[in-house]
């Protein structure tokens, strides 16, 4: 009789201990403020900060444009991602080395700082043992504090642009001189306003990222644009996305060489 009734708790319980497990599984967004990280470190987290924040004086060896980090991965990375978070740092400690089957070769972390470095800021790669390099991975192992290894990140990388739209450079043309040029400058060359509202870095020409770059693919740069631009008030179609994407990347930019020096 006892049994049966311990047998009837347990069934009737079934649907909250997997709800409970599946909840349990949930990568949960709290990184850690920079100035939190413990004595031992903290001066290696805050100037991994400092780099990503203002690259030109920081690692001003490195950098070859007039770019910094924080461009595309807005607010030192601390962010959802999404909408207005531009490409999140959260977790990556957690997600390298990246394993590429096809490739039978893993990516690591310092591998995919350089790239970076050496594709989106036109610059040289950090040695693995530079003070720059051990800041920011120390950086990167902070925030990602508390996200188990290889877990499945869902605001890392950038969400993908669904549309079945063929993108047109001449519409994207109007876009670019109708909402991007006040901020970018009518030649992609950037702004430095007074009015912060109204700056934004280069998009293409010398001082912008190289044609080896993420962003210089039309679909990396719609989909970026289309959840981050403009700055603070994303409102692009995803036509708009897309047609604005296809005119910018159309324009001439520094070729990538790996060779530094070319640099
Ligand atoms: C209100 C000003 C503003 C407008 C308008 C604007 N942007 Fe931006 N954009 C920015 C700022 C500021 C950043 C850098 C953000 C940061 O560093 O936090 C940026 C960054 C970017 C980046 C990545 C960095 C780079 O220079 O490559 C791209 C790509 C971009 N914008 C594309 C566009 C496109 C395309 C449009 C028009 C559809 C647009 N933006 C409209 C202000 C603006
Ligand atoms: C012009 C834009 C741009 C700039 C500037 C830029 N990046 Fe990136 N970064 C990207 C893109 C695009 C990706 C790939 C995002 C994706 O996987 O969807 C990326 C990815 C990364 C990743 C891997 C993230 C992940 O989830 O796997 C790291 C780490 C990184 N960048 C570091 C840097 C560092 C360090 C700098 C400054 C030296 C920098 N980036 C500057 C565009 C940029």
């Amino acid at each position: 009789m006892k049994s049966k009734l311990y047998f009837l708790l347990f069934v009737l319980l079934v649907p909250f201990i997997l709800a409970f497990s599946q909840e349990e599984k949930k990568v949960v967004y709290d990184p850690p403020k920079p100035e939190d990280a413990p004595d031992q470190i903290r001066n290696a987290v805050m100037l991994g900060y400092n780099i990503l924040m203002n690259t030109q004086k920081y690692a001003a060896d490195y950098v070859g444009n007039d770019l910094n980090c924080h461009n595309c991965h807005f607010d030192g990375g601390i962010t959802k991602g999404g909408k207005n978070g531009g490409i999140s740092y959260v977790g990556v400690a957690a997600k390298y080395p990246k394993y590429r089957e096809r490739q039978d070769y893993a990516v690591d972390l310092i591998t995919r700082v350089n790239n970076c470095f050496m594709r989106s800021l036109k610059g040289k790669p950090l040695p693995g043992d530079s003070k720059e390099m051990t800041a920011l991975l120390t950086y990167y192992q902070w925030i990602s504090k508390g996200i188990p290894i290889y877990a499945d990140i869902p605001w890392l990388g950038l969400q993908k642009l669904e549309s079945d739209h063929e993108p047109v450079k001449e519409a994207g043309k109007e876009i670019y001189g109708t909402i991007c040029a006040k901020c970018h400058g009518e030649s992609g060359q950037g702004s430095k306003s007074e009015n912060h509202r109204m700056s934004g870095p280069p998009l293409w020409g010398n001082d912008s990222f190289t044609d080896g770059a993420g962003m210089s693919r039309l679909e990396v740069m719609a989909a970026f644009a289309y959840n981050n631009m403009p700055k603070g008030n994303p409102h692009l179609t995803k036509e708009q996305a897309l047609d604005a994407a296809a005119y910018v990347t159309d324009q001439p930019r520094a070729k990538f060489t790996k060779d530094s020096e070319a640099w």
